[in-house]
């Protein structure tokens, strides 16, 4: 009988066995967790950090959540109220974090028990480092502790950020925090704040991350860089490629929502929120709820774009045509339907075609397309349909092909 030489087989084991996951992911002591059944949908909620920084207080967020009750925000689907940096007061002897107690003089737990009286979800923000950016206490070396601490105060969402963490690896630095959070007992939704420095989408997930940041933090403006701050299209162009690593409990972050903050035009909010649509984005609203006008209230509570960033499948859309200052982004929904996305990024109105080819649909099939800005439907059509679109905004259609007619 033929017999390979044994350095053969050796070689042959070597390539077919597993690469270990430790030299795969170049971190040791590491294991993957299993999905934990949190943020099926991206989360979507609201932030004090883009509008207040760190003027936050317990009767800031209460305000806040009443008004996600009062403007139809939680009717459309808003749950989690976020407090971000600022809040810590300090650790006490036993190392357990408390609030700043002329911010939160009766402690967090009110402020989530109030929340949660409302019918809504309760966040909180920590820092992987031994300080958040704003220098307050982090939960490096605390972990545990504080993880257990947000349990008892009914925390239900953590954001949690990467400064000063000299010396540290995000993998393990992440996974630590969330086998804390985990042994608290708790389902508390983890987002990873890192700032897509270390590619996060490529570990996120296996470090137990609901979401993660995919960049630095979002600036409100239309394109272009502001310190360590990026624009909406510099932030939007980041996500290209990284569709494949979002689903179902495991979402890529391009930053909170600046609609109705006031440095944008309604329309460029409407594309922001349109693209974060596409982009299976979790919502996370930046803005000052309890003063925001009709408009910017119309742009959050859209429910027919709502429908789809939580699109059950959970496919982030990717763009399928770029020629100067137009763009076209198509987004798989289910039931065999696409969301699409016409963007003009420039100054001058443009026309846009929209062809079936770039929906990978045959010209002859008929369309029957809907304005999801205009609430209206468009005369079905086969091959395409040109549209005028307003200088930097977007036209956010579906397409659902229209069944043929029973025959009799
Ligand atoms: C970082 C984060 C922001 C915000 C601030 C708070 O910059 O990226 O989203 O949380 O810290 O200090």
């Amino acid at each position: 009988m033929f017999r390979l030489p044994r350095i053969l087989i050796v070689l042959i084991v070597l390539l077919l066995a597993p690469v270990p996951a430790a030299l795969a992911g170049g971190a040791m002591h590491f294991h993957a967790r299993p999905a934990d059944g949190l943020a099926l949908a991206p989360p979507m909620g609201w932030d004090s950090w883009n509008h207040f920084g760190c003027r936050v207080s317990a009767r800031l967020i209460e305000r806040e959540a009443q008004a996600m009750v009062a403007s139809g925000m939680k009717a459309a689907g808003y749950r989690y109220v976020i407090i971000d940096d600022c809040w810590q007061g300090g650790r006490g002897a036993n190392g357990n974090i408390y609030p700043n107690p002329k911010l939160f003089p009766r402690g967090i737990k009110a402020v989530a028990d109030y929340v949660h009286s409302l019918g809504l979800k309760f966040g909180i923000y920590s820092d992987a480092g031994d300080r958040t950016c704003q220098g307050r206490p982090g939960s490096r070396g605390h972990e545990y502790q504080d993880a257990l601490q947000y349990a008892r105060w009914g925390v239900d969402y953590l954001k949690y950020d990467w400064c000063h963490t000299g010396g540290l690896n995000p993998r393990e630095a992440y996974a630590t925090m969330s086998d804390a959070l985990r042994a608290s007992g708790r389902p508390i939704v983890f987002s990873l704040c890192d700032w897509g420095v270390r590619k996060p989408w490529r570990w996120g997930a296996a470090a137990g991350g609901n979401l993660w940041r995919t960049t630095p933090d979002i600036w409100d403006a239309w394109r272009g860089r502001h310190g360590f701050s990026l624009g909406m299209l510099n932030i939007l162009d980041r996500q290209v490629g990284l569709a494949k690593y979002a689903g179902p409990g495991h979402w890529n972050d391009p930053d909170m929502l600046e609609v109705g903050n006031g440095g944008m035009t309604n329309a460029q909010y409407r594309a922001q929120f349109s693209l974060w649509a596409m982009l299976a984005a979790p919502l996370i609203a930046g803005n000052d709820l309890a003063h925001m006008n009709a408009a910017t209230r119309a742009i959050l509570t859209n429910r027919e774009v709502i429908a789809v960033d939580q699109d059950r499948l959970g496919i982030e859309g990717q763009p399928v045509y770029r020629h100067g200052n137009a763009e076209i982004w198509v987004r798989p929904l289910v039931g065999g339907r696409e969301a699409v996305v016409l963007l003009n990024r420039g100054r001058q109105p443009l026309h846009i075609r929209l062809r079936w080819s770039e929906l990978g649909l045959p010209g002859y099939l008929p369309l029957r397309l809907r304005d999801l800005w205009r609430h209206k439907d468009l005369p079905v059509a086969t091959h395409g349909v040109t549209f005028e679109v307003a200088p930097t905004s977007v036209i956010m259609l579906t397409e659902t092909p229209e069944q043929p007619r029973t025959p009799g």
